[in-house]
């Protein structure tokens, strides 16, 4: 049995959709957790896959997990066991590499499967996190398909200077130092809001890290960590998704649960294209009429415009007038999307990490298949947009990062439904609610 989306498109959009809690800021919090020994409850936790993956996976180390409510968690870590993450779980994540910084943290060394996640097609190297872990003083290793760290006499601050502002490694650096001896320096870090979100929490449990959201971040060691309550902050990505799909299919809508600084460079690329977007406190809203303006983009690390946007916003580059460009500046591979889309009617031409889009009136329902998670945001955008039905398999890559999306989408008048077909008989039986 597989699940496929189904969707009537070409309708306009209206009403209010509401954003859920961030799954890249989410996971590693989850992860932090080993760290503390002590109960922690999250709030905004996103119903996502990625995340019940992560749940699944600390619970079989040793967590006691309960869910207080639909997105509240409590996680006690105290009885946490080292070297016990289920190789399976680890390989369906790439966050969950960051069980190597929160292992050597609190135990000094760790030995996970290589992580897994989202396939761009090119290679997801950890070369970065292995550096900030050996600053430290810690010795590494990457064999036999694992890879370990360990620090023999105890992790000590040092410096670390990443060539790229990984996101990925400042996490996992910013992990293993929290509770070594002394001062760590991460310079050319990342300055993604979620790592802001991590600092906070971590901070809130009685870590000592400053400069969280700048490109130089100090932690100074502390002895021990203590439980707390936190909530994740919203998605920018899921309101940065819902923002294009309304550009999409015209209409009015107003996202809720935004915060709308995190969400400024599409806000900027959205301007430029027509759509009007007007910032409220915690909202945005969002109103357009195409046809679509069309623009030049290209993907940065954070405050630049998010490589996480990008598949949506080639999705209305293929209905904007003229040629439009983007230049995708952080991944080696991520247009495995195009070869569907065109099967819906785009004009896409990749070389290396350029695209040229040269819109086209409208696009037409047709079957794809997701390939990621931003890629199967990208579909369902055009299934939106697009005129007919259009069937989207390889949904659960996009259960992995987006809470709720069907339900959302049909609350501001969305045709979609889902699906589960046996594929032996290809028999349709819809999805009870
Ligand atoms: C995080 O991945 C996100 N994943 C990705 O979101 C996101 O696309 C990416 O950051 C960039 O914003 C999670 O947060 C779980 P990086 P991460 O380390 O940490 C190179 C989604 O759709 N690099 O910032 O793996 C790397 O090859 C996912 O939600 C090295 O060279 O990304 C890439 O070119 C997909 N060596 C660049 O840095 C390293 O050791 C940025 O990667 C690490 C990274």
């Amino acid at each position: 049995m597989s699940m496929r989306m189904i969707i009537q498109g070409a309708k306009p959009l209206y009403g209010e959709i509401s954003v859920s809690g961030m799954k890249n800021a989410a996971l590693p919090i989850l992860f932090a957790t080993i760290l503390v020994k002590d109960v922690c409850v999250l709030d905004n936790i996103p119903n996502v896959s990625d995340i019940s993956t992560t749940l699944d996976l600390l619970s079989q180390m040793g967590a006691k997990i309960t869910r207080s409510a639909r997105n509240t968690v409590l996680i006690d870590t105290t009885h946490i066991e080292e070297g016990t993450s289920p190789d399976e779980l680890v390989r369906r994540l790439r966050g969950s590499s960051y069980l190597l910084g929160a292992e050597l943290g609190r135990f000094g060394r760790s030995r996970i499967a290589w992580p897994g996640g989202c396939d761009f097609g090119g290679t997801r190297p950890l070369d970065l996190h292995l550096k900030g872990f050996r600053a430290l003083g810690a010795k590494t290793d990457t064999e036999g398909g694992f890879i370990s760290a360990e620090a023999e006499n105890g992790l000590v601050g040092g410096s670390v200077y990443f060539d790229i502002a990984s996101v990925g490694a400042t996490v996992n650096v910013i992990l293993a130092s929290v509770l070594a001896e002394g001062t760590t320096v991460i310079d050319n870090a990342a300055r993604e809001p979620h790592i802001v979100d991590l600092a906070n929490f971590l901070n809130a449990c009685g870590a000592d890290i400053v400069g969280a959201g700048t490109s130089v971040i100090k932690i100074h060691g502390v002895t021990a960590l203590k439980g707390c309550s936190y909530t994740i902050i919203p998605d920018m990505i899921e309101a940065g998704t819902y923002m294009a799909a309304v550009a999409a299919t015209g209409g009015c809508v107003r996202v809720r649960s935004v915060i709308p600084k995190h969400v400024e460079s599409i806000t900027t690329k959205l301007c430029e294209m027509g759509v009007q977007v007007t910032e409220e406190d915690d909202s945005v809203l969002v109103q357009s009429n195409r046809p679509l303006n069309n623009v030049n983009i290209q993907t940065l690390c954070y405050p630049g415009f998010p490589t996480d946007m990008h598949p949506q916003f080639a999705v209305l580059l293929c209905i904007a007038n003229g040629i439009g460009s983007i230049h995708e500046g952080v991944w080696s591979n991520r247009f495995r999307y195009a070869e569907e889309l065109t099967k819906m009617g785009a004009k896409i031409m990749v070389d290396s990490q350029n695209a040229t889009v040269v819109g086209v009136e409208k696009l037409t329902g047709a079957t794809v298949e997701a390939t990621d998670l931003r890629a199967g945001a990208a579909l369902v955008i055009a299934g939106l947009c697009a005129e007919g039905t259009t069937e989207i398999r390889g949904v659960r890559y996009i259960q992995r990062g987006y809470d709720s999306i069907v339900e959302k989408l049909r609350g501001i008048g969305a045709e979609i439904e889902e699906k589960y077909i046996d594929e032996e008989t290809t028999e349709s039986i819809p999805k009870a609610n």
